[in-house]
């Protein structure tokens, strides 16, 4: 008679920063960071007109990127999980971190540089991201230039888009199934699921974590921008080649030297 697994199922809401962290942490390769941190620092120095190099980055997650820009500017690192904060924290221990929310985000420096990446998704609608656009800009020195990016957007978006991710090596252990759906399509949200089975004993445990994420239209994040005083000096949907060709727009705005 054949040993049937156990199979133990838990449905979640929003654990990825906090009770999966662990398994998030195990599947990102850190090495994946260094790219994106040399299209920064030449991105920077393409637009940059202030002469500092102090880097806000909120939504900072792990600090991975930290790893390979801290060379570059003196960062402060901001992110709304603690749990993020204190692995970010271990990861760079010569990186200033603080607890904050890009709603409501006041320091009273301002940067010559601010990212925002892969984290303005968590606004669900178009108030809530000019708000949290308004709070990054605000931020922001004459001169400075804000870059952010959103995987996905109204015209990239793909219904029922299915990837499974794993990490590298033989048996690690648990693989990750990810779904992106949208039942509405006349919103601005969508849904993004994971769904992670792991290894446990004999058995599998399975891990469902729902995540609700903004949907926004090219168009009007333009808009916010134009309405914020920031020129939109890079714009693009496919950002072909390496290592990038699976991201959505990447935005390079430049608050005006006044
Ligand atoms: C997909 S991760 C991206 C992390 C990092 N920027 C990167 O590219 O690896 C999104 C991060 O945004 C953070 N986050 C989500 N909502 C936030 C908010 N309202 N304010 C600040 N951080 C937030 C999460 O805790 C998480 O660390």
């Amino acid at each position: 008679m054949p040993v049937r697994p156990r199979i133990r199922v838990r449905v979640r809401e929003q654990v990825l920063y906090d009770k999966l962290w662990r398994l998030y942490d195990a599947l990102v390769q850190r090495e994946e960071y260094e790219p994106e941190a040399a299209f920064i620092i030449d991105t920077v120095r393409r637009h940059k007109t202030a002469p500092g190099n102090k880097l806000l980055d909120v939504g900072c997650g792990f600090g991975n990127l930290h790893l390979y820009l801290k060379s570059a500017f003196r960062i402060t690192g901001v992110d709304a999980s603690p749990t993020m904060l204190r692995v970010a924290r271990k990861r760079n221990p010569d990186v200033t971190y603080r607890r904050g929310d890009v709603q409501s985000l006041r320091l009273r420096e301002r940067y010559d540089v601010v990212t925002a990446l892969d984290m303005l998704e968590y606004c669900l609608d178009y108030p809530s991201l000019e708000r949290a656009l308004a709070n990054l800009a605000r931020h922001l020195r004459p001169g400075g230039v804000l870059i952010f990016w959103m995987d996905v957007v109204k015209e990239n978006f793909r219904q029922d888009r299915a990837d499974v991710l794993a990490p590298p090596g033989e048996a690690p252990g648990f693989a990750l199934f990810e779904y992106s759906y949208d039942p509405d399509p006349t919103d601005t949200v969508f849904q993004f699921v994971m769904l992670w089975v792991l290894r446990e004993g004999r058995g599998l445990r399975v891990e469902v974590d729902d995540h609700t994420m903004g949907l926004f239209e090219l168009k009007r994040v333009q808009d916010i921008l134009a309405r914020l005083g920031l020129a939109v000096s890079l714009f693009e949907l496919d950002f072909s080649g390496e290592p990038f060709t699976e991201l959505g727009p990447i935005f390079v705005c430049q608050r005006p030297a006044s």
